[in-house]
């Protein structure tokens, strides 16, 4: 039987809708913004136009920033960490962030007066290994915890940076737990790309990282002639990336901001049935959390991005495997004039979203009440490419997964 899409409008009261979004600012995001430019693999991402595909289900354009671009790294993530690395060492030092480039850091001034430090994160793959290429970058130790399930190349492709990573038999949330446990025995730094209460700065730095790639996109779109997008569809596992984005946007347009959708994975969508719960508290969902995006694969939302989002966005959509399948397939396999874009299965969720609300007219409520319509002009990530190539291959050529 095919597993449905579900969405929930947002209807949640909101509560400090100014205060939330103040650490995403503009001057704040340039900042992470002027040190991503210090090292010498940054570029931005390619903001690629789909004009064909656009026209084809109907909307005035789609713009999807291609993150398979990022520093090498095949995904958007070590925006977030390598941010967060360098402020917590800025702190240390008690120096502003600004004056700590990328040759500054790995100076060996800096690494006499900070001495050894190890660096400790859980992840899914994308994270941990912009924390292990960023620790290794800095001549530093990283530890990295993967929940049950990870692939194995993306461990891989961590331990080719150096850092000590295993497969935990656990969820992604109680790997996230494992990893403060750790750190906290062996004196080690938690990096972690989510917040809890009591556990703050280092996530909001983490957003702020990836509030780059939404400068980065704004500037591009301008450069395209579109002064706005009028919607944006951002994936969420814990949420920061999609809080970001949304931040970002929120303190740039003000009440002019996109009308922007969350997308999640069915099996671990905590923010949808946190919108579903209707009372503006973060609903958690455990278990294995198994499911193809394993990027989205997390069930307990970071608490200052559920503010964000709670405050800001427009639409919560749960979506089943089949859907990110299906957008991997789609950009793999352009319209004539379109460009190919490689997107992995967190990354390609969103397009396949978009596709079948058009395309269906089971989805036709929800097309209406986006107002998705020939003027919109839609806003994508891409956030991974094919972190898992094996994965990638069994999907877009062998077509497992279809709905
Ligand atoms: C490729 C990819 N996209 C999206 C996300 C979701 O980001 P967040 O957990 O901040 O919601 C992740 C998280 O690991 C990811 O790896």
């Amino acid at each position: 039987m095919k597993e449905v899409i579900n969405w929930k409008k947002n209807e949640l009261p909101r509560t400090d809708v100014e205060g939330c979004i103040e650490i995403l600012k503009e001057e704040e995001v340039n900042k992470a913004r002027t040190f991503h430019e210090s090292f010498g693999e940054y570029s931005k991402t390619p903001l690629q136009e789909l004009d064909e595909l656009a026209a084809h289900i109907g909307v005035g354009g789609i713009y999807l920033k291609d993150e398979s671009y990022r520093f090498g790294l095949n995904a958007f993530k070590v925006l977030g960490g390598s941010f967060a690395i360098a402020k917590y060492m800025a702190e240390k030092l008690g120096r502003d962030i600004s004056e700590l480039g990328y040759q500054k850091l790995i100076s060996d001034e800096v690494r006499k007066e900070l001495g050894d430090m190890i660096f400790v994160t859980a992840t899914d793959g994308n994270h941990g290994r912009g924390i292990a290429w960023t620790a290794n970058q800095l001549k530093q130790k990283s530890v990295v915890y993967m929940p049950k399930g990870s692939s194995l190349t993306r461990l891989e492709n961590i331990r080719k940076e150096g850092a000590d990573v295993t497969i935990q038999d656990m969820n992604y949330d109680d790997a996230v737990r494992l990893a403060a446990k750790y750190a906290e025995e062996n004196g080690g730094v938690v990096i972690q790309d989510t917040a809890w209460e009591g556990y703050e700065d280092i996530p909001v730095w983490i957003m702020q990282g990836y509030g780059t790639m939404a400068l980065e996109a704004i500037e591009q779109l301008k450069s395209l002639g579109v002064d706005r997008p009028t919607h944006i569809f951002v994936q969420a596992g814990v949420g920061s990336l999609a809080a970001a984005v949304q931040g970002v946007f929120a303190s740039i347009y003000k009440e002019k901001c996109p009308t922007t959708t969350i997308v999640e994975a069915n099996i671990a969508d905590c923010l949808y049935r946190s919108a579903v719960a209707g009372d503006g508290k973060a609903v958690a969902v455990g278990g294995d959390l198994q499911t193809l995006m394993a990027g989205l694969a997390c069930g307990e939302a970071n608490t200052i991005g559920w503010e964000i989002l709670k405050n800001h966005s427009s639409m919560f959509v749960s979506c089943p495997d089949w859907v990110a399948a299906n957008g991997m397939r789609i950009l793999g396999n352009p319209l004539k004039d379109d460009p190919h874009i490689i997107s992995g299965e967190s990354g390609a969720v969103t397009t396949g979203l978009l596709v079948e609300i058009m395309r269906n007219d089971e989805y036709k409520e929800l097309r209406e009440s986006l107002k998705l319509d020939k003027d919109s002009r839609i806003l994508l990530f891409s956030t991974e490419g094919d972190t898992d190539p094996d994965k990638y291959r069994n999907i877009v050529w062998d077509g497992e997964h279809h709905r």
